[in-house]
């Protein structure tokens, strides 16, 4: 049997998951699979990033042009994240006639139009299973499950890190930062957190997995985002009083040419199967016309997990011709296909209010006027500053209309600030 060569660009979190897999389960893999995948090469900043992973610092590349140029290495494993260089040392390899594979998600979303028909130029293979979901085969089953369906719904939990920081901050009422600091810790967060905490890590995935779910380019700029950093204790504990948890979803929606692809946090009732998704784990859910409902649950990040889904695309790779997502090529959205910016959804807004007379019958007015309907309301009065926080559910309401009654709400003279808004499911 022929010793397939390979090579890692980037030895931290990932890179060593992929690693230790590669190294434990050879044998296994060789077994099983037919084919005998060495790690000859290794690139990082510096060697201490071998010795740190018990990895020969024999193996230590510094250099990504002799990557390329090593006619020995059949395939390149990219964990070093962020857009450059790793951008460029993908080209380089691809266009080196060498298949790659990915978990970086970021790189995929902002030029996956500009590396695929690199690949397919060269007769190489892009692989990225790793990118969204961590361990989760989902990018495998929407390129190879249901595909006479149209998936209609793709949505879920897709950020380890924000699922882990309100899981903590619900479960055992930790502050937001220790949350974070956690979740680095772990290995769960990307280099610079705020990808993950303001929703940017689940907008690229959400662009990569609705492009393959609905068929059709989702440009990662067309996903409305929004993050976790503005979720206070008090809207969690707010939360659990009305019954929910609260959790960063991402939102893709098919309807014909309509298409509706969103971040945020929303209100998950916590009878919702999405309610104990805990920790880094990560649920999708999709809908199909025909297959009907379907969930993917898992560890959505770390080591091993993502090792995983590295090592099963390098084993695709090595043993099956490259497939190729030519919807992808202009990097644009499709045309005759539009985005619903005015999406409906129910509404928690927390309003701190003068405790007077009138005052919530006035917001009530507002909220009317911009047909927003309310499902119930809440007060706590009696605060010696002479405020009071008064709690809103909607009614599912249109998303303009909302805002353009929080504008509103928002200057009446006896309020004295909005709080929070988050979204309900
Ligand atoms: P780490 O920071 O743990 O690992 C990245 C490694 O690459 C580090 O050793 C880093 O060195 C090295 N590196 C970065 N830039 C360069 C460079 N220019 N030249 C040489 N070496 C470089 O990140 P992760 O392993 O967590 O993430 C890697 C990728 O995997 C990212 O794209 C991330 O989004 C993705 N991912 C991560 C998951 C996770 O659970 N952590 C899950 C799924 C995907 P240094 O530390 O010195 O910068
Ligand atoms: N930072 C990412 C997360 C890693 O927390 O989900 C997995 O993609």
């Amino acid at each position: 049997m022929n010793t397939k060569k390979i090579a890692i660009m980037g030895f931290g979190t990932v890179g060593g998951g992929a690693y230790d897999i590669l190294v434990e389960n050879r044998e296994y893999i060789k077994n099983t699979r037919g084919v005998d995948i060495e790690v000859a090469r290794i690139l990082d900043r510096s060697e201490e990033a071998l010795s740190a992973r018990n990895a020969d610092a024999a193996l230590f590349c510094p250099s990504a042009d002799a990557l390329a140029a090593d006619p020995d290495i059949d395939l390149v494993i990219e964990t070093m994240g962020g857009v450059e260089p790793a951008r460029s040392f993908i080209i380089k390899m691809l266009k080196a006639g060498k298949s790659v594979v990915t978990a970086n998600k970021e790189l995929l979303a902002k030029h996956w139009s500009e590396l695929e028909p690199i690949a397919e130029k060269n007769g190489a293979g892009l692989y990225f299973e790793a990118s969204c979901v961590g361990g989760v085969p989902i990018i495998r089953a929407l390129e190879s499950s249901f595909q006479g369906d149209r998936i209609n719904t793709v949505y879920g939990i897709i950020n380890g890190t924000t699922n882990y920081i309100l899981s903590k901050m619900s479960a055992e009422g930790c502050e937001y930062s220790a949350a974070l600091k956690q979740a680095q810790a772990l290995g769960y967060a990307e280099a610079d957190p705020t990808a993950d905490v303001e929703g940017y890590d689940a907008a690229y995935k959400l662009s990569v997995l609705g492009s393959l779910a609905f068929r059709t380019y989702v440009p990662y700029e067309t996903v409305f985002r929004e993050g976790i950093s503005g979720i206070t204790a008090d809207d969690i504990r707010n939360a659990r009083d009305l019954g929910y948890v609260i959790k960063l979803l991402a939102i893709g929606k098919r309807d014909g040419n309509k298409l509706e692809a969103r971040v945020h946090p929303v209100f998950v009732p916590e009878t919702h199967p999405l309610a104990s998704v805990s920790d880094a784990f990560n649920a999708v859910y999709l809908n199909g016309d025909f297959v009907g409902d379907l969930m993917f649950y898992g560890a959505g990040a770390g080591a091993h997990p993502t090792g995983s889904a590295i090592v099963s695309d390098a084993i695709t790779a090595l043993t099956e011709a490259p497939k190729y997502r030519r919807f992808v090529a202009d990097g644009k959205l499709e045309a005759g296909i539009s985005l619903v910016g005015n999406f409906e959804s129910g509404y928690y807004i927390c309003v701190t209010v003068d405790d007077r007379v009138g005052v919530l019958s006035r917001i009530s007015t507002v909220l009317s006027d911009n047909g927003v309907s309310i499902k119930a309301a809440t007060q706590r009065s009696g605060r010696e500053d002479g405020t009071a926080t008064v709690v809103f559910l909607t009614h599912r309401a249109n998303e303009r209309s909302v805002m353009s009654a929080l504008e509103t709400i928002g200057k009446l003279a006896s309020v004295r600030r909005i709080d929070s808004t988050v979204r309900v499911l």
